[in-house]
Order: C-alpha cells, then structure tokens, then sequence
C-alpha cells in the first residue's frame, strides 16, 4: 500500500519578490539586487516543506486557467506535490503577492493582490477520498465552509479505528472574526503572533494560556513568536518552548511561520512529541531564514 499523505488545505499565490538591500523610500527610483517568482500561499509553501523533508503531501486550493497557474503547477511538480484534489475554478484569477525582502534583516513586506478566486469549498471536500491520509492541516480562509470539512473529518474518524484516524491541524493567522471559530477544530491549532498581539497579548505564553479555552478538548495550541521560537500548551497545562535557532545572517523570513507549521505537522506525524516537534520545527525555520526561498532547508 502507498504511505499515507498530508494533504494541505488552503492557498496557492505567485510570490513576486524582490531582494533589496535598503528598504525603498516612497518616490524614488532604484535597482533591486534580484527579482524572483516563487510559489506562496501558506499551504502551498508548507507542501513544498513536506516535500523537502520527505514526506508525500498533496495540496488542495484553488486553480486558474491562467499563466499564473502555469508557472505555479510545473513548480508543485517539481517538488512532486500532488495536486488531484486542486480545484480548477470557473473565474478568477491566482492571486499575486509583491514582497519586498529586505536582506539586510530578512524581513519581508507582503503586497496582496486579490483577483476574485473563490476559496475551495465543503462541496470541493465532499469528493476527497479521505482515506490518502494520514493528516490533514486546513488554512483558515473561508471559515464556515472549512468548519463543513472538519465536520466531515470528524465523522469520518469516528468510522475508523485509531491507528486509522486521520489527524488534523489548522492553521489561524489572520486577526479575523471568522477564523475564531476554528479554534475549536483539530488536535493542533497553530495561532499566530498576528493575533495574539491583535487581541492585547504580549507574549507567546500569555497568548497560549488566554487562547486555550476556545480550543477543543485534549487538543493543543501552538504559537510562533519569530526570534523568540515558539510555544505550546497541551491538555496537561504545561506550557512547552523552544528557542529560536538563528542562522548564521537572516536573509528571507518569508514563508517562516509555513516552514514552522509543516515542520511541526512532520514531526508529530512520525511519533514524536510536542517538544520535540517544537525543536524541530525551529531548527527547520531558523535554517530557512538564512536561505533566499526554500531549497536547502534539509
Ligand atoms: P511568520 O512567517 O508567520 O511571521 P514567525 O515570524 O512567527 O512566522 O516565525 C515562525 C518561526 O520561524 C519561529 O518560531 C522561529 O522558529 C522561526 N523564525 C522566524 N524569524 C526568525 C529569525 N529572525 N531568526 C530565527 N528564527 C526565526
Ligand atoms: C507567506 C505567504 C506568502 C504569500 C502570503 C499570503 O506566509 O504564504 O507566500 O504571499 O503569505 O498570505
């Protein structure tokens, strides 16, 4: 029998990125050191993680007939993420990000152009044959529709044996009244620093304990904080951290906290713990932020 996938749900963009060694001031007119399309989105990039570190993965979004999709499907082959459950939509087109990465710090400056690209839907979900996989992570996008999904998982699992339950992990990053309900999905919720601090929170840890309640039971939730590493609270209320792990020069943090979710989904998903998905999840991460994009990472 094959090995199971992780299949992730959520966005596919083109990534117009431009390195430039000083951030630009408004009205002027100058040279960036390079300019490059990369594949974005946050589940894509995570696909493209998975990939680089083993693991079979298949993405599920929206597609378009357009040559923004040309150059985005021959890139997931080349990373040979499987692409079956991707959903070709009737208008629209794949939304475009100009990103400005600063190499003097990494930091990177997201642009979105939206181009009326419906989100996949529970209906898209229907015809996934849940049985390819061994986890699902959903991107919180189109919440209510997502919600559907999760349902479905759920009813699914119920079906199964544990050993042949899927596990689920969701990601919310978008300070959006919508995407709360999401926290009551998955045995992992991934919330970002974006929110946290958006809701008056100051750190990862007073995040996580403020958070936990909406969670569901025995689930955990998880929190990047950037150069300070990332937290943990589980069922048992011990808070868990790891650091950061700071290359060497941080160049391109784009797509960090991508890197930090798919890495984390790989480690559980082989049977380790929590904190040593934490760990690893930083280590991969960190050693992306001292790479332009992501090859290289493993
Ligand atoms: P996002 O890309 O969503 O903004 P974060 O900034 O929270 O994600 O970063 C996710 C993870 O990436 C962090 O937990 C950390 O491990 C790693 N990371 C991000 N920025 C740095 C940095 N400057 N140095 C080292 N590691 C970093
Ligand atoms: C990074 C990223 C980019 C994309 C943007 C979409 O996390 O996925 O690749 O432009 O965020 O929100």
């Amino acid at each position: 029998m094959e090995e199971k996938q992780i299949l992730c749900v959520g966005l596919v963009v083109l990534d117009v990125i431009n390195v430039v060694d000083k951030y630009p001031e408004e009205d002027t007119d100058r040279r960036c050191l390079s300019q490059r399309w990369q594949r974005g989105g946050n589940a894509s990039n995570s696909c493209t993680v998975l990939s680089l570190l083993g693991a079979p993965c298949a993405f599920m979004g929206s597609l378009a007939h357009d040559h923004v999709a040309d150059f985005v499907l021959a890139d997931f082959r080349r990373y040979a993420v499987d692409l079956r459950h991707a959903v070709y939509q009737a208008s629209g087109s794949i939304p475009t990000s100009t990103v400005i990465i600063n190499e003097a710090s990494g930091s990177r400056t997201i642009l979105h152009a939206y181009r009326n690209l419906p989100d996949v839907s529970a209906k898209d979900f229907e015809k996934v044959d849940l049985t390819r996989f061994k986890w699902i992570h959903i991107e919180g996008r189109n919440a209510s529709e997502q919600v559907k999904m999760l349902q479905r998982i759920e009813q699914h699992n119920a079906r199964q044996p544990p050993p042949q339950q899927i596990r689920v992990s969701v990601e919310i990053e978008k300070p959006r009244e919508e995407l709360f309900q999401l926290f009551g999905y998955g045995e992992v919720v991934f919330v970002s620093k974006d929110i946290a601090k958006h809701l008056g929170y100051k750190s990862a840890a007073e995040a996580l304990r403020g958070l936990y309640s909406r969670v569901k039971k025995g689930a955990t939730l998880v929190c990047a904080w950037a150069e300070e590493g990332a937290s943990a609270l589980g069922p048992d209320g011990q808070l868990l951290h790891s650091e950061a792990f700071p290359p060497p020069r941080v160049v391109d943090t784009l797509g960090a906290g991508d890197t930090f979710n798919a890495s984390v989904i790989f480690s559980l998903s082989q049977g380790n713990s929590m904190q040593d998905a934490l760990r690893f999840g930083c280590r991969v991460a960190g050693t992306k932020c001292g790479l332009q994009g992501f090859d290289g990472i493993v």
